[in-house]
């Protein structure tokens, strides 16, 4: 199996439309499911009166979920980490402003400096006996009371499944049950606050979206985010 590193150098140059070759059977662009994560994150953030001005973006590719992380979360300033060092340079293409800092050098991310860190489709392309070690460096990029808003693929849904088969960079990938991703979570030390599903209906089904929270607490939707917290020394240790 070839490395992520060497599979997404390959694959930045066209990285949106091998996604897209998958999602078209959604009926649905990438940025639609962009927005639909991060206005999900945002509503939970809000109501746990989270500030959010600092955000890592880990395995940010080229960098689809900038903006929004800005825009919807309204952080002030986001750092990408991704080891695919063709797709940071697309990333520092696309969105060259001050606000935006990104890197292939997981060093030069400072010690518990984040408010938020935020990562997508990434886990199923770490190695399984690399999955803890990475948790530990995002534990140790937060501050004390920080989020980690973990995204997944859900292995449970078999549309996810017929997505991820027609997507090159994807085929690869082995997908982390919620199961597997809360244990994980757990011994990282984080404190597990929410476990939501999302995106259950194609465009085709539109009409059924309204249906699409109350069936967030479901574990059968196309992905699903798991919101935690790095806890407070003095109040949770
Ligand atoms: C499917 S892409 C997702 C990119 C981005 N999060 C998005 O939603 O568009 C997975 C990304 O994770 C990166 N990645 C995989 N393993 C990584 C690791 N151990 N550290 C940093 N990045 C990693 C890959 O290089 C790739 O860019």
């Amino acid at each position: 199996m070839q490395d992520a590193s060497t599979t997404f150098d390959l694959a930045a140059d066209n990285y949106n439309q091998q996604l897209q070759q998958g999602l078209t059977l959604s009926g649905e662009s990438a940025d639609f499911f962009v927005q639909g994560r991060l206005s999900y994150l945002a509503e939970l953030l809000r109501a746990r009166a989270a500030e959010v001005k600092t955000v890592l973006d880990f395995g940010c590719g080229v960098g689809n979920a900038a903006p929004a992380l800005r825009s919807l979360l309204g952080a002030s300033h986001v750092a990408g980490l991704d080891c695919s060092h063709a797709s940071i340079q697309c990333a520092r293409q696309r969105f060259p402003e001050s606000c935006y800092q990104w890197s292939a050098d997981s060093n030069s991310i400072p010690d518990t400096s984040f408010d938020l860190v935020h990562t997508s489709g990434v886990f199923h392309h770490i190695p399984l006996a690399e999955r803890d070690d990475a948790l530990s460096d995002i534990y140790g990029w937060l501050r004390p009371g920080g989020r980690f808003a973990f995204f997944e693929n859900n292995p449970w849904n078999p549309g996810t499944r017929l997505v991820m088969s027609r997507i090159p960079f994807d085929r690869d990938a082995i997908c982390l049950s919620m199961l597997e991703s809360r244990r994980r979570l757990r011994k990282a030390g984080f404190v597990l606050e929410a476990v939501r599903s999302m995106f259950f209906f194609p465009k085709a089904l539109g009409f059924l979206r309204w249906m699409e929270r109350p069936l967030g607490y479901s574990p059968l939707g196309a992905q699903y985010l798991i919101l935690c917290r790095k806890p407070m020394k003095s109040l949770d240790e």
